[in-house]
């Protein structure tokens, strides 16, 4: 890739996937996504991350165009261990041998397990709570610890000499483009796309999320550019607010008036309960999405349950349990940890019917307010269970409502 020099001596040499459909082998990317780097020219030449190893000869090709002449360099940072970033860091230690490489205290011990060869590197750890410093040159580089987001090891690097911080997977999109920085695209488009991997990525660690920002405001840092390491670039301190802002917002969890109708189906009994109960919570106003997990990927899914005051979920039963890509979800969305939901359950059932028992454990697993009771119908709907399912709708709605307006 050819590099992009972002501020004066300080290059992208990152990698756009463009193929990425799969993020992280678990969520959906379809526009793809980047891996960011960055190359900072100073007395020390310092790297602040690398690509995922697929890239490794155009990233060296990145970093050889942006030092211009003979590549080398000095420092290496790792923000993250994940393979998306540090993947080829391995290589990059071979062919530049780099006096430092500056890791968190969790970070060095991801690099030993990552990396069973790394004995002799050069690694020095750097983070205390509120940050430690190092000099690159004209610039210092300051090292923030922020744990759990996403890993342990995750750290945020900051130079105030150009008030800009690489943030590592904080703040970014999966977003594959010729473009580098957030205000040359559509706002609308990338809004959606930074909520999407919030909701599919960072949504666990929400409270963490408002402990850095709390943090960050804390140290007064001054901050121009903010640098993910998957997507566009935050440029000027307006699209850094809002970068800021918008992870303030989605780390609260305050639901909209907004419903998800979750389910599978074997004769399409289940399907025309989602349906009637879509109809009572549209009765009472809500905004209502149904998504059957056949034709919808769990992430797409989850994007939806991120921002929605109720997850509604209907099976039949299956073998004494549930449908098994409704067990998936499910599974998918208690790990990504979503608060404040009201829930509720209902299916269709030939003879022995836990469908609904089942599903309700699930939600209360999850901490949801359980709406009762859980519709449960005998092989095919009646013009009365038709009312039950519109009833429950109903009840959730105006559960939504009482709760939005509390
Ligand atoms: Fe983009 Fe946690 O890796």
């Amino acid at each position: 890739m050819k590099p992009v020099e972002i501020k004066k001596d300080i290059y992208w040499v990152g990698a756009v996937d463009w193929n990425s459909r799969d993020f992280h082998g678990y969520s959906l990317s379809p526009r793809g996504t980047t891996y960011n780097a960055f190359l900072v020219k100073d007395e020390k030449v310092t790297l602040f991350d690398t690509v995922k190893s697929d890239f490794t000869g155009e990233f060296n090709c990145a970093i050889a165009q942006a030092c211009g002449g003979e590549p080398h360099i000095d420092y290496v940072v790792v923000n993250h261990l994940e393979p998306d970033h540090a993947g080829c860091l391995d290589c990059i230690v071979e062919k530049y041998k780099p006096e430092k490489i500056f890791v968190s205290p969790m970070g060095e011990k991801a690099l030993r397990t990552f990396y069973h060869d790394s004995a002799n590197w050069p690694c020095e750890v750097v983070v205390t709570p509120t940050g430690a410093s190092t000099s690159i040159g004209k610039r210092s580089v300051r090292f923030i610890e922020t744990r759990m987001l996403h890993w342990p090891d995750n750290m945020i690097s900051y130079i105030p000499e150009d008030t800009i911080a690489f943030s590592s997977d904080a703040f970014g999109q999966n977003w594959a483009s010729t473009e580098r920085f957030a205000d040359e695209v559509n706002a609308h488009d990338l809004d959606a796309a930074l909520a999407d991997y919030y909701a599919n990525i960072v949504l666990p660690y929400s409270p963490v999320v408002l402990k850095t920002l709390d943090a960050l405001a804390g140290m007064k840092l001054d901050i121009d550019m903010l640098c993910p390491d998957h997507g566009l670039i935050w440029r000027g301190r307006d699209a850094v607010a809002h970068a800021l802002d918008s992870y303030r917002e989605f780390a609260l969890q305050k639901p909209k008036k907004k419903a998800v109708i979750i389910y599978d189906t074997m004769w399409h009994s289940t399907e025309q309960m989602a349906r009637a109960i879509c109809d009572g919570l549209a009765d009472e106003g809500v905004s209502v999405r149904i998504m059957s997990v056949k034709h919808n990927h769990h992430s797409a899914i989850m994007r939806e349950v991120f921002d929605a005051a109720a997850v509604l979920v209907g099976s039949p039963t299956h073998n004494n349990g549930i449908l098994p890509i409704v067990a998936d979800v499910l599974t998918y969305m208690k790990g990504l940890r979503p608060q404040n939901k009201i829930g509720a359950a209902f299916g269709s059932f030939g003879w022995s019917g836990e469908c609904v028992k089942i599903l309700t454990e699930h939600l209360q697993g999850m901490g949801m307010e359980i709406i009762e009771p859980a519709v449960k119908v005998k092989n095919r709907p009646s013009h009365a269970t038709f009312q039950e399912c519109f009833d429950l709708g109903k009840k959730v709605g105006a559960a939504i409502n009482a709760k939005l307006s509390a």
